[in-house]
């Protein structure tokens, strides 16, 4: 079986059609409509128009479908009473699995078009708002055969049947405001990313108390994440000043409020401004993309089962000195963090200084070695990590090329811990 990704045509189109130099032409800059705060599902009538009436002006029924999983459940019900309390008719479907394996969306698009609803209502981490997003497209597109098939650059046709409103619970995925989803093809023990500008959910709607309950561990690497996708934004061939403005932005406000969100799960403010931060993140690498330390953390995480934040967190100080000949972006983040240098290796070294500072504080490993990964292994699977690592559909945005022998040479720096010099 293939994927749209191994098409050379696609390939070779893709980082052409988003190259800054391209889009500079014609571009367009997709966000959702952000409602976020407290009282977000408020089942009264306030001051001037509430969540209910956005969702109203642009619902296509009052038929509305929340896809959520055994976690989400208890955030996804305050949903359907919100929804309930302002007439609309609802299902819930609360089966959404782990990483969101092809199979379980087709079951998630199967209870969709049983339902038929005008409005879908994602409620829950990155793997639920995949799968909707999954669903999403098998609902309004019964006649595409092969959802691992379809063409990111081709126009799908979405919004006939319903529009798509997201509701994250982890403050890292940023799937609430990106076009594109990560579904799991078991048949081949692999992450299947499927894109479309069309993806872009209708609504983000952030509420910080949703995300409360999230432990230490997963407010970490879920936090890793968006400082990955900010930097891979900020740093990638198609970064630009819209998506800069949101990626520096998302790094600054990941370093002032991470650690707080991880010392204290109760923090509001320190929840608030992560989820705002993991959206503005989504924002900017959906519009620019994200690069290598995803090439990296997803290999690292198909083979070795590492959560996605953490193994894509912990390649950021190692991307940014790869790119450092290349590329004058590392400017940007050294200045964002307050500590500008002269020239481009001063800049890097000090951005990453301030990276490991703050991985330092929040017991991030310093090396794969550290993080538990067996170096036998490694070097076991380190043809199949090179391959991962270089097919992966993010490395079409690294600001520097990488060859086979670079890419399985950052794979034994980075077990060691060691700078990247090259
Ligand atoms: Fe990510």
């Amino acid at each position: 079986m293939g994927y749209w990704f191994e098409d050379p045509g696609i390939k070779g189109l893709l980082p052409l059609a988003t190259a800054a130099g391209i889009r500079g032409l014609s571009s367009v800059f997709n966000t959702p409509m952000m409602i976020y705060g407290a009282n977000v599902f408020s089942e009264a009538p306030g001051l001037g128009p509430g969540t209910i009436d956005h969702l109203n002006n642009k619902s296509l029924s009052k038929k509305a479908f929340i896809v959520t999983d055994e976690f989400g459940k208890r955030f996804a019900d305050k949903v359907e009473k919100f929804l309930l309390a302002w007439g609309y008719e609802t299902e819930c479907w609360a089966k959404v699995e782990p990483e969101a394996p092809v199979e379980n969306v087709k079951e998630c698009a199967a209870a969709m078009t049983a339902y038929g609803p005008g409005l879908i209502m994602a409620v829950g981490g990155g793997s639920v708002m995949d799968a909707a997003k999954g669903g999403w497209v098998m609902y309004e597109r019964p006649d595409l055969e092969d959802l691992m098939m379809f063409n990111p650059l081709a126009p799908l046709g979405l919004r006939k049947k319903a529009v798509l409103a997201a509701v994250p619970t982890t403050a890292g995925t940023g799937s609430e405001c990106t076009g594109a989803a990560v579904l799991h093809d078991h048949s081949a023990d692999r992450k299947i990313p499927i894109a479309s500008a069309e993806l872009m959910p209708d609504f983000a709607i952030l509420a910080p108390e949703f995300t409360m309950s999230m432990p230490p561990s997963l407010t970490l690497g879920t936090g890793l994440d968006v400082l990955a996708h900010a930097s891979d934004a900020v740093t990638c061939i198609a970064a630009g000043e819209m998506t800069d403005a949101m990626g520096l932005a998302a790094i600054e406000m990941a370093f002032k409020y991470l650690p707080r969100a991880v010392a204290n799960g109760r923090d509001r403010e320190a929840r608030l401004r992560m989820l705002l931060a993991a959206s503005i993140a989504g924002i900017s690498f959906g519009n620019a993309g994200a690069s290598l330390t995803h090439s990296f953390g997803h290999s690292l995480g198909s083979i070795f089962h590492i959560h996605h934040g953490l193994a894509v967190g912990f390649f950021i100080p190692f991307c940014l000195q790869y790119y450092s000949k290349y590329t004058d972006a590392n400017e940007k983040i050294a200045r964002i963090l307050g500590v500008p240098g002269k020239n481009r290796k001063e800049n890097t070294d000090n951005a990453v200084a301030k990276f490991r500072l703050l991985f330092k504080e929040l017991n991030v490993p310093s090396s794969l070695k550290e993080m538990g990964v067996s170096e036998e292994k490694m070097k076991g699977d380190m043809e199949r990590l090179v391959l991962y690592t270089r097919e992966d559909i993010d490395s079409i945005f690294s600001p520097r090329p990488m060859t086979e022998e670079q890419c399985e040479k950052i794979w034994n720096y980075t077990y060691h811990g060691k700078d990247i010099d090259f």
